[in-house]
């Protein structure tokens, strides 16, 4: 079936994989591009597909009620994926109240224009809800996180996600808005903003900058290579069950520091230095507040229920990520000046 389907957040890391995937995939289908380019958006994430006959761009903040009104009677859309979020960790610790606007007040706000567009004329309509592992918040050395874990999340930015989660759901039972959401780890990959783990630590060994690792660096992280992820969401997309969760992860457990040791390893063979080199950057500072000690996905439904699994092995992942950032070096050049610049003074000052 043809559709329109508007894709929030679309300039962002996993949103601009998503919309270059569906825009190459389904010629036939309209892709909304719908984002307020904040510091973490970039137009530059897509030129490559910009000029597609099937792509459109807005400029909407999903605040403006009256903006996402305005484009919902527009393009008359049959779904929405909604990626469009506040996504890190430490800025939602220095700003919460952002991440309550973009990520809570933001998702009712698409959830009211979704119900007013489709007045309760559901079929072939779906909502589809972008969402973290975070909101389960921490566990330790054992378990997985599977679709019937209790919320607990412990960060602003886990808190907000948490709840945006239940409106999506609330929308479903009390509206019977035909939804979806899934749960996924962390990602990587190219175009992740660097403030990130990975993103940051390639860029400072570039830069000879230190590499900061918080406490003991012991937190563990499921790793997903974000092209992964876009397919995934293809999947949940068409293939998932209304009102059903899915959890999507990597089987891909690291240690943080064993992470980062892997990552200087690479970088050395990169730069052609000596073995060694880049681990001398390590520099271990104050932890995070409460910071999750772990997280892994057991992602074993979307395996039997849609046959998803990761298609990307970790060390091919990242050495495809690590030669996209040296490719891209203009793209890191504009996304780490100005505000970059100001944000990793405040968060890195000893
Ligand atoms: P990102 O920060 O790279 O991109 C977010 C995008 O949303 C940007 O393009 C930004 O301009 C846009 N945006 C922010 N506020 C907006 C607003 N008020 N109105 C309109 N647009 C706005 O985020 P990401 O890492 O690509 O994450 C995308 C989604 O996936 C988020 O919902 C996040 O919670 C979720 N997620 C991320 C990860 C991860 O590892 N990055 C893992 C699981 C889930
Ligand atoms: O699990 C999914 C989540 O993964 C997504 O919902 C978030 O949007 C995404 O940002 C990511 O959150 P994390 O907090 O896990 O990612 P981050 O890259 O910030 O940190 C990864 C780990 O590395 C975490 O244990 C904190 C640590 N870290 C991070 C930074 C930025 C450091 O030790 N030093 C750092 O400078």
């Amino acid at each position: 079936m043809k559709q329109t389907i508007i894709i929030t957040g679309g300039a962002g890391f996993i949103g601009s994989h998503v919309v270059r995937l569906f825009v190459i995939k389904y010629p036939d289908y309209s892709i909304v591009n719908l984002d307020d380019l904040t510091y973490a958006g970039n137009l530059e994430n897509l030129r490559d597909i910009e000029s597609s006959p099937n792509y459109v761009f807005e400029k909407v903040n999903i605040l403006d009620q009256a903006g996402l009104k305005r484009v919902f009677a527009q393009y008359n859309p049959t779904g929405v994926i909604h990626l469009a979020a506040e996504s890190h960790v430490d800025r939602s610790i220095h700003s919460p109240l952002d991440f309550v606007y973009t990520n809570v007040i933001g998702t009712v706000n698409l959830l009211n224009a979704a119900k007013e567009a489709w007045q309760g004329q559901y079929r072939g309509k779906r909502f589809y809800h972008v969402s973290t592992d975070e909101v389960y918040g921490a566990l330790g050395e054992t378990g997985f996180f599977t679709e019937e874990t209790r919320y607990d999340p412990h960060s602003p930015y886990s808190a907000s996600k948490a709840s945006s989660d239940h409106f999506v759901r609330a929308y479903g039972d009390t509206y019977g808005l035909p939804q979806v959401i899934s749960n996924c780890s962390n990602n990587y990959g190219p175009n992740h903003f660097p403030e990130k783990l990975i993103p940051l630590f390639i860029n400072n060994i570039i830069q000879k900058k230190p590499l900061p690792v918080y406490g003991d660096g012991l937190y563990t992280r499921d790793w997903l290579f974000v092209k992964d992820h876009a397919t995934a969401i293809d999947l949940v997309y068409h293939k998932g069950e209304n009102h059903s969760t899915y959890n999507i992860g990597g089987f891909n457990e690291w240690k943080n520091i064993d992470l980062v040791k892997l990552l200087c390893s690479l970088m050395d063979k990169k730069l052609n230095n000596a073995p060694g080199t880049s681990d001398q950057l390590i520099t271990y500072i104050k932890d995070r507040p409460g910071h999750d000690r772990r997280y892994a996905i057991d992602a074993s439904k979307i395996n039997k229920e849609l046959g998803w699994k990761p298609s990307v092995s970790f060390e091919e992942g990242l050495q495809l990520t690590i030669d996209w950032y040296f490719d891209n070096q203009e793209w890191l050049k504009h996304v780490t000046s100005g505000e970059y610049l100001k944000y990793y003074e405040t968060q890195y000052q000893s």
